[in-house]
């Protein structure tokens, strides 16, 4: 953020939290919301921001309505606005508002978030400019995570030193990893960065169950490249480890599968979520994503070939690095490291060495009522 500048500065709280498989903010709001309320303070005090949006995905109703409450609360205590002068005997003020997302995943991109709260479209804006010179309003905005803004706190009362302690040096201090799937214990577990994967699955989580095996795991949410369950061991969580693994650590979000799970069919469904969410500004994105849904649905029909898997990843490439924004990675990353690393899975399917019940298409029309029914299991 600019030192000096004579326009207004802003902090943006990141609350959308929409990717399949994250669902930590959450907690965040639910448990800890006077603790976010401080990290926000605190980090429009550092940046000279007076006035911080906390963006709220928003079909977050319950949460959204809690951390009100907690708002409310810290309003009236006299910890937040003009009070906040007298409470802390500063000449520093700041305003914090809660904004409602509306059902959209790509608001909670940056520069689409910033859209929104300025009361446009949600389209994502091309960058630079960044929003840390040219932000909400042309003004400097800085934007992070729920989770990133509730550390502050506890960091600034224990200092770096005390941070950077916990867990790998390069990547330091604790996750919330939400795991979720085909996990007995499913939830939200706060650990070290570099805690093995193999631990947070079978430790924490209490495992598989029916100690089934594991064919598949995402470890950071629906958009970071699959892991191939045979290949867990020593897998440590953090940013570093999971770059030399094939991955990256995204939202941290750990999605399990277990052996009996069709592949085809999550990422059919997952690809069927970049391609409803996607803005449609750019064509790799609008026009591939849709692309990438009718292929796996004929995979799903039965009338797939090895082609065809030569054609997704084809697809994916080609989406990859020719967007505005990152959902077209998000929407590539999955299609192309699933079918590279289960090559030999896709390709039992197709040649239906493997057939499972076609219980349920993923539609790829838009415009169309999407019979969202046909897809609930
Ligand atoms: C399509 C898309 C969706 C995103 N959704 C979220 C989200 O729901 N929550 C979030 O914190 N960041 C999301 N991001 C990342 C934000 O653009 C931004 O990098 C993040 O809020 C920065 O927070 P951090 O640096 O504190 O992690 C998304 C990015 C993309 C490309
Ligand atoms: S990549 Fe997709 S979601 Fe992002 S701006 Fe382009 S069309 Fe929109």
């Amino acid at each position: 953020m600019p030192k000096t500048t004579d326009k207004p500065k802003y902090l943006c709280v990141n609350g959308d939290e929409s990717e399949p498989g994250s669902f930590k903010d959450r907690q965040v709001l639910e448990f800890n919301p006077h603790q976010l309320i401080e990290g926000t303070l605190i980090t429009c005090y550092a940046i000279g921001a007076k006035v911080a949006y906390v963006y709220i995905r928003g079909e977050y109703h319950k949460w959204i309505k809690l951390f009100q409450t907690a708002l409310d609360e810290a309003y009236a205590s006299g910890f937040i606005g003009e009070k906040m002068k007298d409470t802390f005997k500063t000449d520093f003020s700041c305003e914090v508002y809660i904004h409602k997302g509306a059902g959209a995943y790509i608001c909670g991109e940056e520069s689409s978030l910033m859209n929104s709260i300025e009361g446009h479209r949600g389209y994502p804006r091309v960058k630079p400019p960044f929003p840390a010179q040219n932000g909400l309003w042309g003004c400097p905005t800085t934007i992070n995570n729920v989770e990133t803004i509730a550390n502050v706190p506890k960091i600034i009362e224990k200092g770096w030193e005390w941070y950077s302690k916990i867990g790998e040096p390069k990547h330091p201090g604790t996750i919330l990893f939400g795991v979720s799937g085909h996990i007995n214990k499913p939830g939200v577990y706060e650990l070290p960065t570099g805690t093995l994967l193999t631990d947070i699955i079978y430790k924490y989580a209490g495992g598989v169950p029916g100690d089934k095996k594991i064919l598949c795991v995402i470890p950071g949410g629906s958009s970071m490249p699959p892991l191939r369950g045979d290949k867990l061991e020593g897998i440590k969580m953090d940013t570093e480890s999971l770059k030399e693994a094939g991955s990256a650590i995204g939202t941290g979000g750990v999605i399990v599968m277990d052996e009996d799970t069709d592949l085809v069919k999550v990422l059919a469904r997952i690809s069927k979520f970049y391609y409803h969410e996607s803005c449609g500004q750019c064509t790799p994105c609008r026009e591939g994503t849709s692309w990438l849904v009718r292929i796996l649905n004929r995979i799903l029909d039965g009338n797939g070939s090895s082609h065809d898997l030569d054609m997704l990843i084809d697809v994916a490439t080609n989406i990859e690095g020719n967007t505005i924004c990152a959902l077209g990675e998000a929407a590539a990353w999955p299609v192309r490291f699933m079918i590279t690393r289960f090559r030999d899975y896709f390709e039992q399917r197709v040649s239906k060495e493997i057939t499972l019940p076609v219980k349920n298409k993923v539609h790829s029309m838009r415009n169309t009522a999407f019979p969202l029914a046909d897809i609930k299991d």
